[in-house]
């Protein structure tokens, strides 16, 4: 194995205790280090969107201090749909900074699973159901966070696309569409990216806990990839000693604090002290995290300090949630609203006024501020229009406590209850059906009182969607549909007020087709971080200049989508990819299932034009003329689909490149694009989005 003379030394130097002590954890975010030697610990952070609060180092206990406030960034979604290289690569900066500043030597991040099913709990922390999107972003995002002396652990290799049954559920999927699909963006992240370590994920691949799979970590990982950096496991993904000493897992991590009692702890020490496992194994582990560390200045020499919780990463957080914005629908002209014509305005829907950050599992944020979309509406239309809010619905009883609840049955409602709570026990649990129908009653009450104040006001803005008990780590939903009864707020609403702006603000998709007919003016947003509401409002009002473009299909329905169509997503054993590579628009193109809004699609307040394709084979590239023919600047992404002559099993077409260009009102540039893989007889797809082709050129197949 390579290593510096430095490493060399230091591994004669150490004894079996003290390389076993540095390949778990010895505390829950960090391993052990060797003070003798100068050895320091690992110490490791979650998570995509900022740096995780700092907990007791043995137990799930936040510090509780003042000073573990951090940059809230928009998810790993919002930066897809932001299209840009460049602020992936900004966005990295900013974590890498922050987890330097608050000491961590490795951010658990990017989070690069694809998004086989739009029900996956962890979609928010992922980029794309694209392969080739999700490797264009996360390849600078990974040079931005590395750039500050931090090391990113891409995650959760590989195929963990399900966090139904997550510890144990075993992926079968063919070989050639695990590496053309699931395993693309992460073989880019080592070999472009170069990040320094990686995550083995929770679940099984071909019957092998993925965090030992001698296929995963050693035939494709280091053999075929030649990836020499450090495999860290998925806090509990080890379930094996001699499978993790004899493949190349280096650390692994858990929940629990009996460190010792680890699977690659004392376990392991007694098997190399029978002979069951050569030391050597444990020395190539040693030497790689030896090598990351050199890599990061951990052992001497210069390294970068970072900073964190800085207005200029709040800018450049701000900056990625404008770009994140996207406009679904925009008819007469609704949006963007004109400041001098508001009138009296109404928000409604409870995602305005909610804070999402400290949510979504692992991924929870301690921010100093997150600023709602109320927030950031309120003060940027000031105060010369009056701004009321109502939150039209509710997901749960106000705080109201059902141990606490008033007993409904008491006869006469109108007795104090303290007078008969002393009668039976003198507490009781509400019954399911009692929950149920206080919410009902209480949703009902809060949808008469948003319609009747909608009737009142010049402009309504409705925010609603889902938040992380929906988007969340550990579970997925089981439909698409909106919680707590939008629908039937959304259509109520837009019958009194038909040009009400809907903004949708969530992590995967969800269902709209019951109202999206009636809907002239609709925004997606995402947990856009700790400006989102600053973002959102500018976008509205016309500030900014929507270019956000979805990074998936926005399916009618979950069973639009083919991991619920033809494959399996399910509980259980095993789950079988029966798919194969049409996963999102793949899928919809190749079945011809159509869906509400195309990947890829956005809308702006301007319009472009598209001229003059012209293909070089020989150099892989394309260019074409893209004209701003509308009356306010903007940005465009233009996408470059590539489709191969069709077979049975052939794509109708993929995307294989694309570029962002911002242009001015009437300007024109020509847009010079690398393609992927582009061969003679390649068919060239330039569009605005999958569904939006305006230009092709035929290949010679
Ligand atoms: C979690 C997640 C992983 C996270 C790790 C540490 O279970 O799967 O993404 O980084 O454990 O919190």
């Amino acid at each position: 194995m390579k290593m510096s003379k430095k490493v060399e030394s230091l591994l004669k130097e150490l004894t079996l205790d003290e390389k076993i002590a540095m390949i778990h954890g010895g505390a829950l975010f960090a391993t052990s280090g060797v003070e003798r030697l100068g050895i320091p610990p690992l110490v490791t952070s979650d998570g995509p969107m900022g740096v995780r609060l700092e907990f007791e180092p043995n137990e799930w206990k936040p510090v509780g201090h003042s000073d573990d406030f951090i940059t809230y960034l928009p998810c790993n979604s919002a930066l897809a749909a932001t299209w840009n290289r460049e602020l992936a690569r900004e966005s990295g900066k900013v974590l890498g900074e922050e987890a330097r500043g608050r000491g961590k030597d490795v951010i658990l991040a990017p989070g690069i699973n694809i998004k086989r099913s739009p029900l996956c709990g962890r979609n928010f922390e992922y980029f794309s159901e694209d392969p080739y999107l999700t490797q264009e972003l996360c390849v600078p995002f990974i040079q931005g966070v590395q750039s500050a002396d931090v090391a990113t652990c891409v995650k959760h290799f590989a195929a963990n696309n399900q966090e139904t049954d997550r510890l144990t559920v075993d992926v079968d999927v063919e070989k050639d569409v695990l590496h053309e699909i699931y395993l693309k963006a992460f073989k880019a992240a080592v070999q472009e990216g170069d990040s320094y370590t990686i995550m083995g994920a929770y679940n099984k691949l071909y019957g092998r806990h993925c965090c030992h799979s001698d296929y995963l970590l050693d035939d494709v990982l280091r053999k075929d990839w030649g990836y020499d950096g450090v495999v860290i496991s998925d806090w509990g993904g080890v379930h094996d000693t001699i499978e993790a000493a004899n493949t190349s897992l280096d650390i692994e991590m858990s929940v629990f604090s009996n460190f010792d009692e680890y699977i690659m702890a004392n376990p392991l020490k007694e098997k190399v002290q029978n002979g069951e496992v050569p030391e050597s194994a444990i020395d190539e582990k040693v030497v790689r995290i030896l090598n990351l560390m050199e890599k990061l200045h951990m052992l001497g020499g210069e390294r970068k300090r970072g900073c964190y919780n800085t207005p200029a990463h709040r800018e450049a957080a701000l900056n990625v949630a404008r770009e994140s914005v996207v406009l679904l629908k925009n008819e007469n002209q609704v949006l963007p609203l004109d400041i001098n014509k508001l009138g009296k305005v109404l928000v409604v829907g409870e995602n305005a006024d909610v804070c999402h950050a400290f949510g979504g599992g692992s991924a929870e944020l301690k921010v100093l501020y997150e600023t709602t979309p109320l927030l950031g509406l309120k003060s940027h239309i000031g105060g010369n229009n009056q701004v009321i809010y109502t939150p039209g619905y509710c997901r749960d009883l106000d705080g109201v406590n059902p141990v606490d609840w008033r007993n409904i049955e008491s006869e006469d409602v109108d007795k104090n209850w303290q007078e008969s709570s002393l009668e039976g026990g003198g507490g009781s649990t509400m019954k399911e059906e009692q929950v149920d129908a206080m919410l009902a009653q209480r949703r009902v009450q809060l949808r008469e009182e948003a319609v009747a104040l909608a009737k009142e006001c010049d402009t309504v803005i409705y925010v609603g969607g889902l938040n992380h008990f929906y988007d969340c780590e550990g579970s997925d939903r089981a439909n698409m549909k909106l919680p707590y009864d939008q629908d039937v707020l959304i259509q109520e609403l837009l019958a009194v007020k038909p040009d009400m702006v809907v903004v949708m603000m969530a992590g995967s998709q969800v269902e709209m087709t019951e109202w999206i007919e009636q809907a002239q003016a609709v925004v997606w947003t995402w947990y856009a971080g700790t400006e989102g509401g600053n973002a959102l409002a500018e976008v509205l009002l016309g500030d900014v200049n929507p270019s956000g473009k979805m990074p998936d299909t926005m399916y009618k329905t979950h069973t639009d989508c083919s991991a619920h169509a033809i494959g399996e997503f399910k509980g259980g054993e095993k789950v079988t990819y029966k798919e194969g590579r049409f996963v999102g628009y793949r899928y919809n193109d190749k079945f011809d299932v159509a869906p509400l809004f195309p990947f890829g699609h956005g809308l702006s307040y301007t319009s472009f034009a598209y001229d003059d394709l012209q293909v070089n084979r020989e150099q892989g590239v394309i260019s074409c003329l893209v004209k701003n023919t509308g009356a306010v600047d903007g940005a465009e992404t233009i996408q470059v689909y590539r489709s191969e002559p069709q077979t049975k099993d052939s794509l109708v077409k993929e995307l294989a490149g694309f570029e962002k260009v911002f242009l001015k009102a009437g300007e024109e540039q020509k847009v010079t694009i690398a393609v992927e893989n582009m061969t003679e007889d390649s068919n060239i797809l330039v569009g605005a989005s999958a569904g939006d082709i305006r230009l092709g050129i035929k290949g010679n197949g």
